[in-house]
């Protein structure tokens, strides 16, 4: 049999070895690129690192496990635009670490929610979700109104992403903690909610 393809068809372990070798190719010449794209390695034209007050919210919503309902990756399907709005695209996830994309939708994508409704809104949502939406099973956060905003460590933070490719200013960092002074985690989360999805403003 030409190029001794017989060889290969009666041993597994070389076959093995030649389909690993093969799928890396395919995946190298697929993924490496993609750390190389501007499309997908900078940010949106609009798009801001987090405020303290929002990078505060961001670690609520993680802490609560928000994720676990709620995807943030709106795909590029008519049914998907028609509801939540234009699809997400990478360079909109850039000072997101971790991104928070997920991959269970119990409640709706959150990608877009920036906007849609008032602070008030999301403020009697969080604290009873069935206050305005009456069949809804999200349970209720009402602690988050109770408990201040952590400060302690958010100027480190910063710092850190800085490091990682956030731009943020010296004053920026220095005022971090002045900016969380007064605020609840319930103010914190409301202003993540509130900046989601906003860098691209096509919603309908
Ligand atoms: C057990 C699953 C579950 C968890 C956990 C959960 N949610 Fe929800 N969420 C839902 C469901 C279901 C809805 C739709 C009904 C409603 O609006 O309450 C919803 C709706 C929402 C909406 C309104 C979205 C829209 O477009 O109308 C927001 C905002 C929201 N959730 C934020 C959060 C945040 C923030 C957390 C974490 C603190 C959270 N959710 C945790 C299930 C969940």
């Amino acid at each position: 049999m030409a190029f001794g393809h017989d060889k290969i068809e009666k041993n597994i372990g070389l076959m093995i070895v030649l389909v690993v070798i093969v799928i890396s190719i395919g995946g190298l010449v697929q993924i490496v690129p993609l750390f190389f794209q501007q499309s997908t390695t900078e940010a949106v034209a609009g798009l801001e690192p987090y405020t303290p007050l929002r990078l505060a919210g961001r670690d609520i919503y993680i802490r609560e496990g928000c994720y676990l309902c709620h995807s943030q990756m709106i795909r590029p399907f008519r049914a998907e635009t028609e509801r939540y709005g234009h699809y997400s695209v990478a360079g909109e996830f850039v000072y997101d670490r971790p991104f928070q994309w997920g991959s269970k939708r119990t409640g709706p994508d959150l990608a877009r929610v920036g906007g849609r409704y008032s602070d008030e809104w999301h403020r009697v949502h969080m604290i009873n979700p069935r206050d305005v939406v009456p069949e809804s099973i999200m349970p209720g956060y009402p602690w988050l109104e109770e408990t201040p905003a952590d400060a302690r460590h958010i100027s480190r933070k910063l710092e850190v992403l800085r490091t990682l490719g956030a731009p943020y200013t010296d004053a920026q960092i220095a005022n971090a903690a002045a900016e969380l002074e007064g605020k609840t985690e319930m103010d914190a989360i409301i202003a993540y909610l509130q900046g989601m999805g906003t860098a691209i403003k096509t919603r309908r």
